[in-house]
């Protein structure tokens, strides 16, 4: 549009209704102070530009730079290493050219406060979460000019805003800052903005947070819902709509806790409670200071050390993550597997081990791609239960990461029941090209072949929990407290309901027990529990089979390549929002049957398995299953149990230690 085309009562006639014409007016008269355009001063001055507000002063001494794109109202690529100022300005004046602005392109400092505040109505703080002495003096000065000021600011997903009218309380009363400690005041500018904390739930990455570098996390959606409160406010203020909440009253708005509070907070940071709070909030974050680096803290690790750190999410059976890592040099890594083909039956002739080495061989190379490197690897047999995966990594020729390295961490099985709403066409067909040329996929997603199959693994529970020989694994493999751990599974990632975990934990003591559960029928409960409703509560059972028969017979090298068919498999589900659970023990059973391998001392059971495969052959088309399990669509949000991983540094093998290789 043409600059002189421009009419203000025409521009903003959609506000009128909300206002009436002569409040518009009033507004447009009204001049607003604006310290900061970066994450939330922007956005604010745009809010207020299109409330139909003409006079502004902006101070701001930043350019913008890459890390505010996520955030910042004026970060784009035309206006990157531009001052904040000046972009910010033009902005506001594509919307209303007859905006008039009085810019401090030096930003705020204690010899301009007053110019900036001269002939204003409204002071609104944009600043940095971190600039604290230069706002405390800001607030001040507006306060003796008796100009109402907001602090309206991101908090996660969020915001946590606060008025400071003349008359009322100040905002150094509010807060109480001392000058003692360097974090102080920003533990007291936090715990006075929001004094529930109650954001801390949602935070993932707390390392994130670390107030010595006077770093922390922000969204655009905390942004953008702060310009929202602070216009509703401002709109108040200005015509004087009332009435206004100031402080000691706080105001906290959350949506993603479906929260909104107005908490009322006497004295401030002198309360009582807000001391107690104090440091505990001191305690929490130092804590989140030394969370562990996560992969991406550039600081802490090499590349190669970033790589294993993230591909150390590779799934394993029972969580038992039988390799260890040697770091030769920057290009070279040994993996050393140990299967336990001769002590856990759940692991026959070492397949599974190897099928998990292949989820770690490809969750390395995705995790590579982040760094721009590939790799190629040599398998060698060491003896029948030690093998080597021998990794080169070298250089891309140009970054090309692929998108799944992304799901890595995402990934993790979900063994409760899913939505009955069939996988599409084109998430089958993506999840068909995931697994590569070498395999396909068998899709199970009639009711009653779910069934059928749900009762397979039915009998496959009976017999695995009634066998002598998997009841030390089973001892070893669930730990019964808490949400996570490091090694095995947390009982409550199985799926099992609080009475059932109960019995489970008194039978998992002795043999003697197991037995018992299982002549009072207890066991029928848990496969109910565990396989029958799961197993019919899913979008489809699925089978990863060969795609050419062959006859010849498979080397354990295979079964790495289907490992990696199974994790790009798994990660494509991830990114296309559907779960998974394997379910290796019908085909474990079946090659036992198939192989006349006497697997266990109870002759009984020898019998059930031989049911057992001949059930399962009739699924499998004549084909050798690879894989078995259930997909669908999560029924419930992602779960907070899941079983965790060892440390980078325990899977390290070093040359000076003696597990070198
Ligand atoms: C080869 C293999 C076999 C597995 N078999 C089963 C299974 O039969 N039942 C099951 O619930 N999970 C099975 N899992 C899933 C693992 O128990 C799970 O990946 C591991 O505990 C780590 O947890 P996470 O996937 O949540 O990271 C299997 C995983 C792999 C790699």
């Amino acid at each position: 549009m043409i600059q002189n085309e421009f009419d203000y009562q025409k521009a903003f006639c959609r506000n009128i209704g909300w206002l009436t014409l002569s409040e518009q007016e009033y507004l447009r008269s009204k001049t607003v102070a604006i310290a900061g355009m970066g994450g939330v001063g922007g956005v604010h001055l745009l809010t207020l530009v299109r409330l139909g507000i003409e006079k502004f002063h902006i101070a701001d001494m930043d350019v913008f730079e890459i890390q505010n794109f996520n955030r910042q109202a004026g970060a784009n690529l035309t206006s990157l290493h531009q001052p904040k100022v000046d972009v910010l300005e033009k902005m506001a004046k594509e919307i209303n050219p007859n905006i008039t602005f009085t810019v401090f392109p030096n930003g705020i400092n204690k010899e301009n406060i007053s110019e900036f505040l001269a002939g204003v109505d409204l002071y609104i703080d944009g600043l940095d979460f971190f600039v604290l002495d230069i706002r405390s003096e800001v607030f001040k000065r507006a306060y003796d000019l008796h100009i109402p000021a907001i602090t309206a600011g991101p908090l996660g997903m969020g915001t946590a805003y606060l008025i400071f009218m003349p008359g009322q309380m100040t905002f150094a009363q509010y807060f109480c800052f001392k000058q003692s400690e360097p974090d102080d005041l920003a533990i007291r500018f936090l715990i006075g903005l929001n004094p529930t904390f109650s954001n801390r739930r949602y935070l993932v990455e707390p390392g994130m947070v670390n107030l010595q570098l006077k770093k922390g996390p922000s969204t655009i959606v905390g942004c953008q819902l702060s310009a929202g409160v602070m216009g509703a406010e401002t709109v108040k203020i200005l015509l004087n709509r009332g009435p206004i909440f100031a402080a000691p009253y706080y105001h906290l708005f959350d949506p993603y806790l479906y929260k909104h509070k107005i908490g009322w907070l006497p004295w401030g940071n002198r309360n009582p409670l807000q001391l107690l709070k104090y440091y505990l909030v001191k305690r929490k974050l130092k804590a989140y200071t030394q969370t562990k680096a996560h992969y991406l803290n550039p600081e802490k690790y090499t590349d190669i050390e970033k790589i294993l750190d993230l591909a150390r999410w590779a799934p394993s059976g029972d969580n038992s993550q039988p390799w260890r890592f040697k770091i030769v040099d920057d290009h070279h890594v040994i993996v050393n597997v140990t299967n336990e083909a001769n002590t856990n039956r759940y692991d026959y002739a070492g397949i599974p081990t190897h099928i998990s080495s292949g989820c770690l061989l490809e969750t390395i190379r995705l995790a590579a791609t982040l760094f721009n490197l590939k790799l190629s690897y040599q398998y060698l047999q060491i003896t029948n239960g030690e093998y080597h995966i021998d990794i080169r990594f070298t250089p891309l020729t140009k970054q090309n990461t692929d998108p799944l390295a992304y799901c890595i961490m995402e990934r993790s099985v979900d063994r409760r029941r899913y939505e009955l709403a069939q996988l599409t066409a084109q998430a089958k067909a993506e999840l068909a090209a995931a697994v590569g040329d070498e395999f396909t996929l068998l899709w199970f997603e009639r009711f009653r072949d779910r069934l059928a199959l749900s009762k397979i693994t039915m009998l496959a529970t009976k017999i695995r929990m009634i066998m002598p020989e998997l009841y030390p694994i089973h001892k070893q493999a669930f730990t019964f407290t808490g949400d996570c751990t490091e090694e095995g599974i947390p009982i409550k990632a199985t799926g099992m309901n609080r009475i059932s975990s109960y019995f489970m934990k008194w039978a998992l003591t002795s043999q003697l027990r197991i037995n018992m559960m299982n002549h009072i029928g207890a066991i029928p409960s848990t496969q109910l529990e565990l396989d029958f409703l799961p197993g019919i509560f899913c979008g489809a059972h699925f089978m990863l089979i060969e795609k050419n028969k062959s006859l010849v017979s498979k080397d354990k090298e295979y079964y790495l390549r289907v490992g990696v068919a199974l994790q790009r498999f798994w990660l494509t589900a991830t990114k296309l929002g559907l779960v998974v659970q394997p379910n290796l023990a019908p085909i474990m059973l079946t090659y036992y049957s198939d192989n006349n391998i006497p697997f266990t001392e109870n002759t009984k059971l020898l019998a059930t398995a031989q049911q057992l495969a001949v059930k399962l052959h009739k699924f499998d088309q004549g084909n050798t299953i690879l894989l078995l399990g259930r997909i669908g669509y999560p029924k419930r949000p992602k779960q907070k149990v899941r079983s965790t991983r060892k440390s980078l540094s325990s899977l390290l093998q070093r040359e000076d230690n003696n597990e070198a290789i």
